[in-house]
């Protein structure tokens, strides 16, 4: 059971129901006025009831109450898809707050707030970093071994706006499960092999150059690709494209040094440019690593009688479950030559020995859904209970992304896009002040406005990208997060930035501060939610709230001024309060700036 006092309360005797059940009732059209609703609905089933009236009485011998004042009390814990256990969560406010408490709930509730608000301040500096993630809420929690990968851009193709919300979303996956004790590792793997490097090969040989190659070898390899595509009408160029794949599946050494250049070089670029994004890999992998595994997959699945060959001389494996072909998936070429879904159950298998994890995660957009579905249920057919333990973490579409060059091909040309609008924003700004390097603080800024435009909702869902609406400095923007985090910094040093002991934390009896305190100590909930679903929005809502109360904290409760013990406590607040700041801000892959 877990003790909370977060459960909506009692308003005139009636009851409100679990928020997610009645967010979901108003979604299907059943609702009626926002947030009501009438008791009997909201104990839905005597089972429902008759578990709240066991725990109860169970309870009101312990707390000398009356069983009815606690059933109230009592709400189940909302549904959530990863929850399978059913619970039961105790306001202890609600009880207290029934008129009829007695000495034991009034004390255990003032406890309970006293112990909560004295005690988080000291909790958030001591712990630091760690605050929140050292919470008992993941003390049962078992450490795993987690594969994540993630971004996997295609050499010589765009990078387009799919492959920059995977590589934040997959580093938030791996931030957050880094920070809970989790072993990760990061895993790119790239579209490195196939047919393109065939055409790019041939392409490069008409019009590539070295030069060019070694100073920018994505903008090059793009452009060579976009050329030979067009050649690529002619039959000749075909046929030519193909021997060169051809040559570089049979290990012929002269195509395969020409491809490794283009692998090489696009890497180091690309590493470059993660570093602007405070991303990194453990791992560069790619589809080319398993062309020769893929024909060992193809014989396991030969062996085990699941590769069916079709009268085109392809090869199939029927996912339908009354083997009617009513579900099936290509794993073979009519050549024999492999396909993705080959690589791909490859690379699990591969990953699995090299890593025996526990969990392994691919992030991509949700177009890929059916790929993922496909892999899994083969790993599984295959014999490998390990498929159960893979998910496929998948995201909405972006509509409208644009950048002055047009339509994004290059990582690089969003990074630069969204520096180059900040820093005209902080030039026009008129509470600027002197920045030491405007232009990492841009960068640092704008990302952080990118990244909470795109956590800001479910993964799911498709958005329409918008500079404007990303970039405000007022509302819910990554710039406000980093504006407050600069601002609470520079309050901290102004007043010397001394180790605050011995605070009287009795002092802040104000409503606002008292506000922030209660906020902190939902900080752990919130990880925890976000933790379960992989969701980045628990996060994300918290830390714009955070911000928003610490705003107006900061304009309530004066430092400068007040009594030394008064302004000391006030001090301590906003030390805990930009702590948590930043914190969050670095699990969603922000580095949180100083000033702006
Ligand atoms: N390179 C692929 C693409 O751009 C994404 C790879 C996803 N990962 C995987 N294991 N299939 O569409």
């Amino acid at each position: 059971m877990d003790y909370s006092s977060s459960r909506p309360r009692p308003e005139n005797g009636t009851i409100h129901p679990a928020p997610g059940r009645a967010e979901r009732r108003r979604k299907a059209g059943r609702g009626r006025r926002k947030g009501r609703s009438r008791p009997s609905e909201w104990c839905h089933s005597m089972a429902a009831c008759s578990f709240r009236r066991s725990i109860a009485s169970q309870l009101s011998k312990v707390l000398d109450l009356p069983p009815e004042n606690l059933i109230k009390a009592i709400s189940a814990v909302p549904v959530s898809k990863k929850r399978h256990v059913a619970d039961f969560q105790l306001s202890i406010a609600s009880i207290a707050e029934d008129g009829s408490s007695n000495c034991l709930t009034e004390n255990l509730q003032l406890q309970a707030q006293k112990l909560a608000e004295r005690t988080v301040l000291q909790q958030v500096l001591k712990d630091g970093s760690e605050y929140g993630v050292k919470s008992e809420l993941f003390s049962t929690v078992p450490r795993q071994k987690a594969v994540i990968e993630f971004s996997s851009p295609n050499i010589a193709k765009k990078f387009h706006i799919g492959h920059l919300r995977s590589t934040i979303i997959g580093n938030f996956i791996a931030n957050l499960k880094v920070a809970l004790g989790h072993e990760v590792t990061r895993i790119n793997y790239l579209g490195d092999w196939g047919m393109q490097f065939g055409l790019l090969g041939v392409g490069f040989q008409l019009f590539g150059n070295r030069e060019k190659l070694k100073s920018s070898p994505l903008q090059h390899l793009f452009e060579v690709y976009v050329e030979i595509n067009k050649a690529a009408e002619d039959e000749d160029t075909k046929k030519l494209a193909k021997d060169f794949f051809r040559r570089m599946e049979e290990h012929d050494e002269q195509t395969l040094s020409l491809w490794k250049q283009f692998r090489d070089f696009s890497i180091e670029e690309y590493i470059r440019i993660y570093e602007r994004l405070g991303v990194h890999f453990d791992e560069y992998s790619g589809e080319s690593f398993y062309q020769e595994k893929s024909q060992e997959v193809l014989k396991m699945l030969e062996d085990k009688g699941l590769l069916q060959k079709t009268t085109k001389g392809t090869g199939i494996v029927d996912l339908s479950e009354k083997k009617d072909l009513s579900s099936f998936s290509t794993v073979m070429r009519s050549d024999g030559t492999s396909l993705y879904i080959t690589r791909d159950l490859a690379a699990a298998i591969d990953r699995m020995n090299k890593y025996s994890w526990d969990t392994m995660i691919y992030v991509t957009d949700k177009s890929q859904s059916n790929h993922f579905q496909h892999l899994f249920q083969i790993l599984k057919l295959m014999g490998y209970d390990w498929a159960e333990r893979c998910q496929h973490v998948s995201f909405g579409l972006v509509q409208g992304m644009k950048t002055r060059r047009g339509e994004v091909i290059f990582l690089e040309d969003v990074l630069n896009e969204v520096r180059s609008r900040m820093l005209q924003n902080m030039a026009s700004a008129k509470t600027t002040k002197e920045i030491e390097d405007p232009v990492e603080t841009a960068e640092k800024v704008g990302l952080a406005a990118l990244i909470i435009q795109d956590f800001r909702g479910l993964l799911s869902s498709d958005y329409q990208f918008s500079w404007d609406r990303a970039l405000q400095s007022r509302g819910d923007t990554g710039v406000f997060l980093q504006y407050t985090h600069a601002r609470l910094h520079s309050l901290e040093q102004m007043h010397g930035n001394e180790q605050l002991t011995d605070v009287n934390v009795a002092c802040l009896q104000e409503p606002d501060a008292i506000s922030v305190l209660q906020h902190l100590l939902r900080y752990d909930e919130v990880l925890y939610r976000s933790s379960q679903d992989l969701q980045p929005k628990h996060i994300v809502s918290y830390l714009l709230t955070l911000s928003h109360l610490a705003a107006v904290a900061h304009k309530t409760l004066p430092v400068k001024g007040s009594a030394p013990q008064l302004a000391q406590a006030r001090l301590c607040l906003f030390q805990a309060a930009r702590s948590v700041l930043a914190n969050g801000m670095k699990l969603l892959g922000i580095t949180p700036v100083t000033q702006m």
